[in-house]
C-alpha cells in the first residue's frame, strides 16, 4: 500500500466532520433497561453507536452480502458495493423499541404506535419544513408498493409511464409488473459533469406516448443530484401543463452532503403539491428495508382518498415495522446527522481517490443519497469488447468482482444512457471504501 492510498482516517474526518459527532455519540451511551410492562422479556442496551463499527451482516440472509457472495462462487466478495442498503449497525433506539415488543410474546392484531404519523409529520416539518397534511398520510408496504398501486389507478389508458434516466432499476421493474412500459427520458450530462434535465424532449415524449404518469425521483438515483426548486418548477410546470400525474419518490431525502440542499417537490408551490403524490420511508435512513413500512401523502387529500377507495388497504402494517419506523423519526435526528457527514466524508474521499490514484475512474462528489454512479468507460475500453451477449456493464462487474472482490452495479441496469458508468454504494465504512478502492486500483492497473 502506498503512502497515498494508505488509509487516511484523519481525511475523512475532515471530509466528514465526523469526529466529534461520532466521540458525542460515543460518550452518551447509557444503558437502557427495556424491561418495565407486565409480560415483557427483560432486555438491557447500550444506546451508543459508532459508524465505523466493522459490523458483520453475514449470515443473516440478506440481499447484498449472502446474496451476492452466494451468487459469485467461486469468488470472493469482500467488497459488496451493490444492493441499495447499508452496512451499518441500525440506531440503538429501534432495536431497544423492536426487543421491547418482542418481549411481549403475542401477536394478536394492533394497530400503529400512537404517535406513528405524529412522528412522520414532526419528522418533515423539522428537518424540511415540509407540511404533510397528516390526514393524508397512506401506508404502503415500502415505497414501490405505493407506486404499483398509483399506477394502476391513474394510468388508465395504459400509457407508458414516463422516467428520467439514468433512472432507478426498480421503476423499470414496478412499471413492468403494472403491465405498463417505461419510456426514457434521458438526464444530459453538462460541462461540468452533473446530470440535467431534457424539457424539450420531455414534452414531445409526453405528446407522442400520451403520457399520464412520471415516476420522479428526488434526490435522484443513481446521479445523486438533489434537484432544485427551479428545476422541478420547470418540469412540473410542463407536466401541469400537459396533464400529468408527478409521482415524488422522495425516499433518498434524509441523505444530502454538505453543499447540497433537498427541496421536497411538494414545497415548490401549491399547484406542484396538489397535482402529486410524495412517498417516502425511513428504509433507506435507517437501514429498515426488510421492514417493508413506508408511506405516502398528497396535499391533494381528494387523490390520497381516491387511491385508498382504489383497494389500497394498508390501514395497519407489520407491526415490527411500524414500531421501528416510529423510534427512527422519534429518536434519530443525532443519528441521521452523523450519517449525512459520515456519507459525505465518503463522497470527499472517493473523489479524491479516484483524481490521484485511480484516473481511469471518474467521479465528482454527489448532492444526495449513498450511491456514486462512477464513470467507468475508460476501464471498459481497456478491457476491450464483452463476450457474447453481455453487456458493457456486465463485463465491468464481472471484472470487479473477480479481480477486486468488488460488486457494483452496471450502469445500463439504469437505462440506456447509463453505459460505462457503475453504481457504487458508499453506505459503508470508510475502511471497506478504502479497501474496495485499494483493490480496484490493483485490478485496473493490471490490466
Ligand atoms: C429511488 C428508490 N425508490 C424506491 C426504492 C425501493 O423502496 P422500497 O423497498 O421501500 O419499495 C429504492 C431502493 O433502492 C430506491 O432507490
Amino acid at each position: 500500500m502506498t503512502e497515498k492510498t494508505a488509509l487516511n482516517r484523519r481525511f475523512f474526518m475532515k471530509g466528514a466532520g465526523a469526529t466529534a459527532l461520532l466521540g458525542s455519540a460515543l460518550g452518551s451511551g447509557v444503558a437502557i433497561s427495556t424491561a418495565n410492562a407486565k409480560g415483557m422479556g427483560h432486555a438491557s442496551m447500550s444506546m451508543a453507536y459508532d459508524l465505523n463499527e466493522e459490523f458483520n451482516r453475514i449470515g443473516s440472509g440478506d440481499s447484498k452480502w449472502d446474496g451476492v457472495r452466494r451468487n459469485n462462487r467461486p469468488y470472493d466478495v469482500p467488497f459488496p458495493m451493490g444492493v441499495a442498503d447499508m452496512d451499518f449497525r441500525t440506531l440503538p433506539h429501534i432495536t431497544e423499541a423492536l426487543m421491547k415488543r418482542m418481549g411481549h410474546q403475542n401477536w394478536g392484531y394492533q394497530p400503529g404506535p400512537a404517535d406513528y404519523y405524529d412522528n412522520i409529520v414532526a419528522w418533515n416539518k423539522d428537518r424540511y419544513n415540509q407540511e404533510v397534511p397528516r390526514g393524508a398520510i397512506l401506508n404502503c408496504l415500502g415505497v414501490l408498493d405505493g407506486v404499483l398501486s398509483i399506477l394502476k389507478l391513474y394510468n388508465t389508458e395504459s400509457a407508458p409511464v414516463l422516467i428520467q434516466t439514468p433512472g432507478y432499476s426498480g421503476f423499470f421493474g414496478v412499471i413492468r409488473n403494472a403491465q405498463f412500459t417505461a419510456v426514457e427520458n434521458p438526464l444530459v450530462k453538462n460541462r461540468d459533469g452533473r446530470w440535467e434535465m431534457d424539457l424539450d424532449t420531455m414534452a414531445d415524449q409526453i405528446d407522442e406516448h400520451n403520457i399520464k404518469i412520471m415516476l420522479f425521483c428526488n434526490p435522484q438515483n443513481p446521479t445523486g443530484n438533489c434537484w432544485t426548486a427551479d428545476e422541478m418548477r420547470a418540469m412540473g410546470d410542463l407536466c401541469i401543463d400537459k396533464g400529468v400525474l408527478v409521482v415524488a419518490d422522495e425516499i433518498h431525502c434524509d441523505f444530502v452532503n454538505k453543499h447540497a440542499k433537498y427541496t421536497p417537490y411538494a414545497n415548490i408551490g401549491e399547484k406542484y403539491a396538489m397535482s402529486s403524490v410524495t412517498l417516502k420511508s425511513t428504509s433507506k435512513s435507517f437501514n429498515l428495508a426488510a421492514q417493508r413500512v413506508g408511506y405516502m401523502f398528497s396535499n391533494n387529500e381528494e387523490m390520497i382518498a381516491e387511491i385508498r377507495r382504489s383497494g389500497h388497504q394498508r390501514g395497519s402494517l407489520n407491526a415490527l415495522g411500524m414500531i421501528a419506523c416510529n423510534a427512527a423519526y422519534k429518536h434519530g435526528r443525532t443519528y441521521m446527522d452523523d450519517m449525512q457527514a459520515y456519507i459525505d466524508g465518503n463522497c470527499h474521499f472517493l473523489e479524491r481517490f479516484c483524481r490521484e490514484n485511480m484516473p481511469d475512474v471518474k467521479y465528482s462528489v454527489h448532492e444526495g443519497t449513498y450511491l456514486a454512479f462512477i464513470d467507468c468507460s475508460a476501464v471498459a475500453d481497456k478491457l476491450g469488447d464483452p463476450e457474447g451477449d453481455d453487456r458493457i456493464g456486465d463485463m465491468l462487474q464481472d471484472f470487479f468482482i473477480q479481480k477486486a472482490g468488488v460488486n457494483l452495479n452496471p450502469g445500463e441496469n439504469y437505462g440506456a444512457n447509463g453505459v460505462g458508468y457503475m453504481r457504487m454504494n458508499l453506505g459503508t465504512t470508510h475502511r471497506k471504501l478504502h479497501g474496495a478502492l485499494n483493490a480496484m486500483k490493483a485490478a485496473i492497473d493490471a490490466i
